[in-house]
């Protein structure tokens, strides 16, 4: 089972499964928890390179590309053994943030970046996706107070992107109703994090 955390920024995505993760062990589960970009050696020296808030040269599609090599790195080496090992894999973000951030709010065009990705990818959807839903303004207000959080290059774009980002996360979740589950993010962290499990849950015992 290959499970994705998607959300705008300061969705709160990795509290809230880190948690879930604590109850999933308990119960006898086996979980690789990864993140993108990034994930292995090979694909966090990329992750240094987008990230890189000293990098304002970069070409969007550079930045495509880059996420899109990053993602076929930790597939390769990471995502795809532990699946076939059995294991239940839960990454912080895949494809889906490339089509909301490239595809939508860079506006690169969805069917563009999800060619790149069909290539990067060799057609690897997740089973499962949690959208973590939340109005931008509050997300990065929650990061501005969050003292802990390093700001990167994506965070510091204007608030007309990051809604982009948002509207974009929400239309892939109606183009793919199958794997898709909204979570609303501007709930209480126990809200979030109970939500969060319990739709694992209810798709592992499917
Ligand atoms: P990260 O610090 O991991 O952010 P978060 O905690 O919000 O997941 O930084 C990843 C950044 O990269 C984030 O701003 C989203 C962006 N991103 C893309 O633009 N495209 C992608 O394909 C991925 C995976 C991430």
């Amino acid at each position: 089972m290959f499970i994705t955390l998607e959300g705008p920024e300061g969705s709160g995505k990795t509290t809230a499964v880190n948690a879930a993760v604590r109850e999933l062990e308990k119960l006898g589960y086996s979980i690789v928890r990864t993140r993108e970009p990034g994930g292995t050696p090979i694909a966090e020296q990329i992750r240094n390179v987008i990230l890189d808030k000293a990098n304002t040269a970069m070409d969007p599609r550079t930045e495509a590309l880059l996420y899109a090599a990053s993602r076929r790195q930790h597939l390769v080496e990471k995502v795809w053994p532990a699946v076939k090992e059995g294991k239940i894999v839960i990454c912080d973000r895949y494809l889906d943030s490339s089509l909301a951030y490239q595809g939508g709010a860079r506006g690169l065009g969805i069917e563009n970046i999800l060619n790149i990705n069909m290539f990067a990818t060799e057609g690897t959807f997740p089973d499962l996706t949690l959208l973590f839903d939340i109005d931008p303004e509050v997300g990065l207000a929650r990061i501005a107070a969050n003292a802990s959080r390093e700001v990167n290059r994506l965070d510091l774009e204007k608030l007309d992107f990051h809604k982009n980002v948002r509207n974009t996360f929400l239309h892939l979740a109606k183009r793919y109703p199958d794997r898709f589950v909204i979570i609303d993010a501007s709930k209480s962290q126990e809200e979030v994090a109970k939500a969060t499990l319990d739709v694992i849950l209810a798709r592992l015992c499917k």
